[in-house]
Order: C-alpha cells, then structure tokens, then sequence
C-alpha cells in the first residue's frame, strides 16, 4: 500500500478529482485500442541494475482500470527485464502534446514468462509485431553493420519466437496529471490506497 501525504484527500466523492481520473483511464484506455491515439506510445522508465535511470518507448497493449494495471509487450532478453526482475519500480509517461496534456504514472512491475495470458497476447498478436522475438541475436548484442542485425528470410513458424515474449504488466500507485491547455493549467497527483485513490489539486 503506497502512503500519501496528509493532504490528500480520498478521491471519491470529490467531482473534479474523479473527473481527472476518469479521464487519465479513459485516455490510456484509448491508447491500448485499435488504431493510432496520442496515448499509444508512451515512455517506460526503469532504474538499471547500475543505480542509472533508462527510459525507452513502449506501446500500451492493455488497461485494466479495476485492478490499476497496464500491460506491454516487451523481449525477455532486454535490458528492462532484468531492469525490472532487479527493482520492480517504474514510471510511464504519456502525452498529448497537440492538448498539451500529460499523463505521469509511477508503479511496479512484474513480468509474465508464461501461461494463458502470454499465449493469448501472443496469439492475438499481428505477425510483424513477432519479428523482432525471432531474432536469435539478444537485444544490444554489438553487430559488425546494421544488415546483420535484421531478421532472416527463413520460413518460421508461427510460434517461433514465442520463448522470448514476454508480458510486462504494471500496478499504478500514482497518478500526476498536468494539463497546460490554455483553458487548464490545471495539475492534480493521486496515489492509490489499496484499490482506492487520494489525491489533491497541486500547483502546476
Ligand atoms: C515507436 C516505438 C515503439 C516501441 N514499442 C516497444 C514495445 O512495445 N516494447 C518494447 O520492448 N520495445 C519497444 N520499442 C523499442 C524500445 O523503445 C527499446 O528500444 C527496446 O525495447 C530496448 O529497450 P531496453 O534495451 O531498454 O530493454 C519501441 C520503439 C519505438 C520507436
């Protein structure tokens, strides 16, 4: 359970502050939907086994508002896995930038080797987004050009691949939500208290 600050208040029962967090799942709802939103990509940051902060781009694949989770797809053999497997917590940022809206969400994370889910995510999975999971080479390994690095013309199978994709799913603790439209300057942080949110309106 994350501690908040005396300040905050419990979010339900306060309109303005259950109108911020509806939004906030509605847009990263649409993010993990079909087709193109502002919310499709966002950026996972991790800290790495060294103390260092790394961040990188991921694409939302699913929202679960009623149990606070989000869930990308990512290769077992990357550098975040172990990030994660060594110190589950980690923040995603998300925006619109034509809204000049912003989505911060701090969290921890847990991975998903195997089992239905991973089968169904993968099955569900359009082929060109397996690719990368097909590559015998691990990501990062040095290579002498870029050629080398791209996937080969063998005929693969549609599980081939399938022992390096994994599932990250991510509980949020904390929402910041920013929004520097010209009608807003408006910012609120919420942070969840079991399976519920207190939060307040904070100074942009
Ligand atoms: C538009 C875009 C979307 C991406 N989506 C993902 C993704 O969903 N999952 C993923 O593992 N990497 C994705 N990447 C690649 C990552 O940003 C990153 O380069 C890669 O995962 C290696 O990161 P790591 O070495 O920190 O593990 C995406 C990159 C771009 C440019």
């Amino acid at each position: 359970m994350t501690t908040h600050p005396p300040a905050f208040k419990p979010v339900a029962g306060n309109t303005g502050l259950e109108q911020v967090l509806a939004t906030v799942w509605a847009c990263l709802r649409e993010g993990a939907a079909p087709g193109r939103s502002p919310y499709s990509i966002a950026q996972l940051a991790t800290v790495s086994t060294d103390g260092s902060a790394k961040v990188r781009y991921v694409v939302l694949r699913r929202v679960s508002e009623d149990v606070r989770e989000i869930t990308f797809h990512t290769d077992v053999r990357s550098s975040k896995i172990a990030e994660i497997n060594a110190n589950p917590d980690v923040a995603l940022v998300a925006a619109d930038l034509e809204k000049n809206l912003q989505i911060r969400l701090e969290g921890r994370a847990h991975v998903i080797t195997d089992g239905r889910v991973k089968r169904t995510a993968w099955d569900a999975s359009r082929d060109h987004s397996l690719v990368l999971f097909r590559n015998p080479l691990v990501p990062g390994t040095p290579i002498d050009s870029p050629s080398d690095g791209q996937p080969t013309n063998q005929t693969v199978t549609r599980d081939d691949g399938y022992e390096n994709f994994c599932m990250v799913v991510m509980s949020v603790t904390s929402v910041d939500w920013l929004d520097l439209s010209p009608d807003g300057h408006e910012r609120a942080i919420l942070v969840r208290n079991g399976l519920d949110w207190h939060g307040s309106w904070v100074a942009p």
